[in-house]
């Protein structure tokens, strides 16, 4: 610690044991200590070193790793910089960090920030395909490890968790967040600020291994009109309440130390402008005590919504909604501090800010030791750490989705003579990675055909063909291919988008299968098929996406389907395990699959309308040329065994509004293979004063069975999982008739009632109203 700083800290009382102590007994985020030491610190600020702790600079790739951009040094040297994004490495950063405290008037050292989303060097499944596994136990668990390999990098604060609720699968995005459901978003949301930070309510943070987690984007960025990315949103107060602020609010909960806006604008006002967001429910409802970010350049981008005429102008309202800290786009940088001496801002809102940054900084130790996240040997210990590895590679198998298996057709028999795998996708080593992969590097990525191969071993031919590329039209390799099929004993088809096809700004309009890829699929089905003569072959696909896929002929003709999204490192290897049933496959889409794009947004939890799809009534909501069902429902997905539920029940068949209720279920593994099953519970409130979901999901759990065992499943139900908003936006619970349904998807459930009694329970007397 530097002398000065040392000064200072004792100067409020506060020595390193104490420091440590008061770590250990309180949250960070609202340690009266970390206020007291902000205070002091700030007090000997001047207003260039407040708005410098405000300002976060890019890092540069360069071909020994990242370095500070052009400037970015001296920057530090004055004090004009406060956290770095994009710059890791346990030496870079301890350079830097002696810059801050050995060169700076202060001695204020950095955070540094990166998106680690799914991993850093170890690369898990992408957030999609984890929120597929429906086991918050494993993505908290993946997270943790991801912050203890960013950590050992140097690395103090993630841009992660993004929890956006999405609907339109268009939006490159989705493969970012957990899906369209708000319950299965809110629990994957807490548990993965858990795991980043080191545990509950922020309490590991001052740990090395733990990091600030973001909850992003604050609010409602998935609900991009037309699946456009940073597009406009159009929601009702009522669908931003219900929807899309339950996962954010879940992570405020959880004790995520950061937010970051979003940018997009809702009702004409956008994120980066909206002290709504901000003050009234984030800080004032959600009691959140943490720091605001802005997203990468949001804040100058006001002036394209058309709300600031000029740079200065939206940095003023910036500052004034809530952000504290502005993401890589100078504006702070160039203009507050004249804003401040004009008198245009408050002083004490920069202030305020400031403090935010300098307790998130004094809750992760770096007062008391600015380099104790810059340790070579840590860094060598945990890359590719073998058991991040393997848990890796566990994560990618819980998020495998086996959307259909006729005729069990797999598992595949391992001692197949010859095996085609066919399709452009079979061995791209950067695809399974997906995107946002941090530095996750191809060469360490176990693609389906190397998985394969070291399944089947050398007995078997396996022969890899691409048959067409992924997203252009080409049908010339579509010969060898179906000679390749009608040749070998099974095949594989390898299929759908590169990681570049999803992220962000990688938006699609279609959702179909591209390129030639549906035909080229559908080719080398019939070959194989007409090569046997009559006699089965295994045919299997394995689907590689970052979103819902429209595939209703593959649905229609491949025996077998296998959704494998983007596996991370272990991508390979994890599919050569289902396909060669070394594991039983036992994920469920976070997301509905539609027949077609034309049917989106097509989500489970619509309402019911007052014409619901009736097949013989026109005059019914439906189309003419699509059937109105999903091809695939949300919660879906098969397993290698069967599971049986049966004897529902009630801890009672009446409840009074606001009680909770106990349900439970007997869970039987009916088939030979032990296996998961993902146990779903889902609400609807019968007849409420306003139109209720056609069903809610409340509970999950995701349980393993040997052949013939037999579970109890338990599902507690607060009081809440009854209520709605109801017309004046007061959290409410309703009397009056419940069903329950419990089942493996959201389609296919069995139910019972529940009799809700008394008055209506207010559990919240309203929301804040949107200004
Ligand atoms: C823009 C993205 O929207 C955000 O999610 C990310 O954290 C920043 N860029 C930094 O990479």
């Amino acid at each position: 610690m530097t002398r000065t700083l040392y000064r200072i800290l004792c100067l409020v009382g506060v020595t390193s044991s104490a420091l440590h102590a008061q770590q250990t007994r309180e949250a960070p985020l609202s340690s009266r200590r970390a206020s007291q030491v902000a205070d002091s610190i700030l007090r000997l600020m001047t207003l260039e070193e407040k708005v410098g702790q405000l300002n976060q600079l890019p890092g540069q790739g360069t071909p020994t790793g990242p370095h500070a951009p052009q400037g970015g040094e001296a920057l530090v040297r004055t004090g004009g910089v406060g956290s770095f994004l994009g710059i890791f490495g346990a030496d870079y950063t301890r350079e830097l960090q002696q810059i801050a405290v050995q060169q700076s008037r202060l001695k204020i050292p950095l955070l540094f920030g990166l998106d680690v989303i799914h991993g850093f060097r170890t690369i898990y499944p992408i957030p999609l395909a984890e929120a597929a596994s429906f086991d918050s136990t494993r993505a908290e668990f993946s997270a943790r490890q991801a912050a203890i390999e960013a950590t050992a990098h140097g690395i103090t604060w993630t841009f992660a968790p993004m929890v956006d609720i999405a609907r339109d699968p268009r939006w490159g995005r989705i493969m970012e967040g957990a899906g369209e459901d708000p319950y299965l978003g809110s629990v994957m949301a807490a548990a993965r600020v858990r795991g980043f930070q080191g545990g509950d309510k922020g309490v590991g943070l001052g740990a090395t291994d733990a990091m600030l987690a973001t909850v992003k984007h604050f609010a409602a960025y998935g609900g991009a009109e037309g699946g456009r990315d940073y597009n406009t949103v159009e929601l009702t107060e009522r669908t931003l309440w219900e929807t899309f602020l339950p996962p954010y609010e879940a992570a405020v909960e959880a004790g995520v130390a950061t937010v970051m806006a979003s940018f997009n604008e809702i009702g004409g006002t956008p994120a980066h402008e909206n002290d709504w967001l901000f003050s009234d429910v984030l800080r004032q409802r959600w009691r959140f005590k943490g720091l605001v970010i802005s997203d990468w350049g949001g804040i100058g981008e006001l002036i394209n919504h058309g709300v600031a005429a000029n740079r200065g102008e939206a940095g003023i309202l910036g500052i004034k909604a809530g952000i504290d800290i502005d993401m890589s786009d100078n504006v702070f940088a160039d203009s507050l501090a004249a804003a401040v001496r004009s008198g245009r801002v408050p002083l004490a809102l920069v202030d305020s800010a400031v403090k935010r940054v300098l307790r998130l900084k004094f809750a992760l130790g770096l007062f008391q030791d600015p380099y104790r996240f810059s340790d070579v040997a840590r860094e060598r210990r945990y890359t590719l750490a073998p058991e991040h590895v393997n848990a890796a590679l566990t994560a990618a198998r819980e998020g495998i989705v086996l959307l259909k298996n006729a005729d069990k057709t797999l598992p595949l028999r391992k001692d197949l003579p010859s095996v085609a795998v066919i399709g452009p996708l079979a061995d791209d080593a950067q695809s399974v990675l997906g995107n946002w992969a941090a530095e996750g590097r191809p060469g360490e990525a176990v693609t389906v055909l190397a998985g394969l191969r070291s399944a089947l071993g050398a007995s078997a031919r396996i022969s890899a063909v691409r048959g067409a590329p992924v997203d252009t039209v080409d049908t010339t390799g579509f010969a060898q291919a179906r000679t390749a099929a009608a040749a070998a004993a099974a095949v594989v088809l390898v299929l759908g988008e590169r990681q570049d096809m999803s992220g962000e700004g990688w938006n699609r309009a279609s959702i179909e299968l591209p390129g030639s890829q549906r035909d080229l699929a559908l080719a080398v089905i019939r070959a194989a098929r007409s090569s046997t003569g009559g006699a089965s072959k295994p045919i299997v696909v394995v689907l590689l996406n970052g979103r819902p896929l429209a595939i209703p002929e593959l649905a229609a003709e491949a025996p077998a389907i296998v959704e494998t999204w983007f596996l991370g490192s272990q991508h390979g290897k994890a599919v050569a395990d289902v396909l060669f049933g070394d594991y039983n496959p036992g994920g469920r889409l976070p997301v509905t699959f539609p027949r077609a794009t034309g049917q989106i947004p097509l989500y489970y939890n619509h309402r019911n309308t007052g014409r619901p799809a009736e097949a013989n009534n026109h005059y019914t909501s439906k189309y003419l040329d699509l059937p109105w069902t999903p091809l695939y429902p949300f919660g879906y997905g098969l397993s290698y065994t069967t599971f049986a539920y049966s004897n529902l029940r009630l801890s009672s068949a009446r409840i009074a509004a606001g009680d909770g209720l106990t349900v439970s279920v007997d869970v039987r593994n009916s088939g030979d293979r032990a296996g998961d099953e993902v146990v779903q519970l889902y609400i609807r409130d019968s007849v409420a004063t306003v139109a209720e979901p056609v069903k809610s999901l409340r509970g999950v759990r995701r349980i393993s069975l040997r052949p013939g065992e037999t579970q109890t499943v338990t599902f507690r139900l607060g009081a809440d999982a009854f209520s709605l908003y109801d017309r004046q936006m007061r959290r409410v619970v309703e009397p009056g008739i419940f069903t329950i349904f419990v089942g493996t998807n959201s389609d296919d459930v069995t139910s019972t009632r529940v009799d809700v009694t008394g008055s209506t329970k207010v559990l919240a007397p309203t929301t804040p109203r949107f200004r």
